[in-house]
This record gives C-alpha cells, sequence and structure tokens, in this order.
C-alpha cells in the first residue's frame, strides 16, 4: 500500500470515529448560550417549585408548546393539578439528558413525569439509536426522581419524509413499558388513521399541534394519569 493511500484511509476512519463519537443521543450534550439561558431557568423553577410539583412535562417544543397553544387546555386541566413544564424547543434526547444530569429535576417528587422526545433526533440518527436515547433519558429522569411513575409518550405522527421512522422509534420504545414505574402510552391513533395524518389537529407544519391537538393529547392520556394517581 502506498503512502497516500494509507494516509486517505487514516483520514477517513478518523472522520467516520468523529462524526460517530459526535453522534450518540445518548451521550448528555448542551446546545447554546441561549439555551443555556433556558435550562437555567428550568433550573429556578425547580428550585422555587421543589415541593408544589405534582406532574411534570418533559420534552421539546411540541411539549414546550403547551405554554403556546396548548395554553387553554393546560390551564383548565394542569395547573390546577400543580403541572409544571419542562419542554424546550429544538431538543434531541442528548439535551434533555444534559439538563437531567445538571439540575433540572434534582429534589422533585412528582407522582408523574411525562416524557415525551425524540422527533427532533428523527433527522440525524437511527431508529435504533434514538430508541436508546429515549431508553437513557427514562432512565435518568427515574435516577433523579426514583418515586416518580414515567409516562412515556410515543412521538407523534408527522409529515414524511420522517413520518414513517418515528413510528418505528415508537415501536422499539413501546417495549420500555414495565408496567411498574414505566408506562408507555402511544396515542398515534388519535392523530392518524390507516396512514392519513389528522392535520386538523396540527399547525401547517404538520409537526407541531394546534389548539385541538392538545385537547386530543389531554383527552387521550387523561384515563391513564388517572389510574397512575387517583388523586391527580
Ligand atoms: C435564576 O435564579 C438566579 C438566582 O435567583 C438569578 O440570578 C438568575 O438570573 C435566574 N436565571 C434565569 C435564567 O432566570
Ligand atoms: C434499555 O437499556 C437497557 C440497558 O441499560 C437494556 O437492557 C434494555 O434492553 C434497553 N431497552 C430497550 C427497549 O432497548
Amino acid at each position: 500500500m502506498n503512502t497516500t493511500i494509507m494516509l486517505s484511509l487514516i483520514v477517513v476512519s478518523v472522520l467516520v470515529l468523529g462524526i460517530s463519537a459526535q453522534n450518540h443521543p445518548w451521550d448528555p450534550q448542551p446546545r447554546d448560550a441561549n439555551w443555556l439561558k433556558r435550562h437555567e431557568a428550568l433550573v429556578n423553577q425547580t428550585l422555587q417549585h421543589k415541593t408544589e410539583e405534582q406532574i411534570v412535562f418533559v420534552g421539546d417544543s411540541i411539549t414546550e408548546g403547551w405554554a403556546g397553544n396548548g395554553k387553554a387546555v393546560w390551564a383548565k386541566y394542569y395547573t390546577p393539578r400543580h403541572t409544571f413544564n419542562y419542554g424546550i424547543g429544538g431538543d434531541q434526547t442528548q439535551h434533555v439528558i444534559y439538563r437531567i444530569q445538571n439540575k433540572e429535576f434534582d429534589g422533585l417528587n412528582p407522582k408523574v413525569t411525562i416524557l415525551m422526545i425524540g422527533t427532533n433526533n428523527a433527522g440525524g440518527n437511527t431508529v435504533e439509536d434514538i430508541a436508546h436515547g429515549v431508553n437513557e433519558t427514562v432512565k435518568e429522569l427515574l435516577g433523579k426522581m426514583p418515586n416518580t411513575k414515567v409516562i412515556l409518550l410515543g412521538v407523534l405522527p408527522r409529515a414524511e419524509p420522517l413520518g414513517a421512522k418515528v413510528k418505528q422509534v415508537n415501536e422499539l420504545i413501546a417495549k420500555l413499558n414495565n408496567d411498574k414505574n414505566v408506562f408507555f402510552l402511544d396515542m398515534w391513533s388519535a392523530y392518524e388513521t390507516d396512514g392519513k395524518q389528522h392535520t386538523e389537529l396540527y399547525v401547517s407544519d404538520k409537526l407541531h399541534l394546534n389548539e385541538k391537538g392538545y385537547e386530543v393529547w389531554q383527552q387521550t392520556m387523561e384515563p391513564l394519569l388517572k389510574k397512575l394517581d387517583p388523586t391527580l
């Protein structure tokens, strides 16, 4: 083998290793300065409301949207039950894992923790790696809040090209259900029938929910929430 070929092979190997090392969606990863501010605000939320928090929602923009399009539904069903939102738009599993490892949930003891995460990984990770990231996220949450019950929600239907992929993620993460402290809930059929997305529940990007979409979420999840804790 001549030197040029050998050097090229080394360069390619280093690149491949480098890319795959950066791209483990279970390795904690912070984002930019703006995001760090938002993370700090959520740590503050925890410090200020520690003993009050009964239900927490954890996730990305779809969770964050409870404070936007979901506001009225939240005010009616969740505010009275001391519910707190830990959604940050754009987050992938590795970012939520960073947040968990950096004090967002320290000292909390909510009855129920609701997690929906992974759709933002769909562009850059394999189905298996995303499921691995979700698996770690659940473990990290339970590490900080050992008495909570996690409702692990399946990722919601979204427009193609990534719709089919998130459906496969749901098939893998469904196995994390243990009927003990992890309860998987697939809300897919409330948002899609026979491969046809119920676009009337979404805004125009067919990824984020409108107010009706948040109502459907609340209604679909309520029986499980009540079952897990009838006092809620
Ligand atoms: C968090 O709380 C600290 C202490 O009260 C305060 O100095 C800081 O500005 C707060 N950060 C955010 C992002 O709200
Ligand atoms: C989640 O991770 C654990 C190892 O920590 C593994 O035993 C288990 O099979 C994983 N579950 C799934 C559904 O991948």
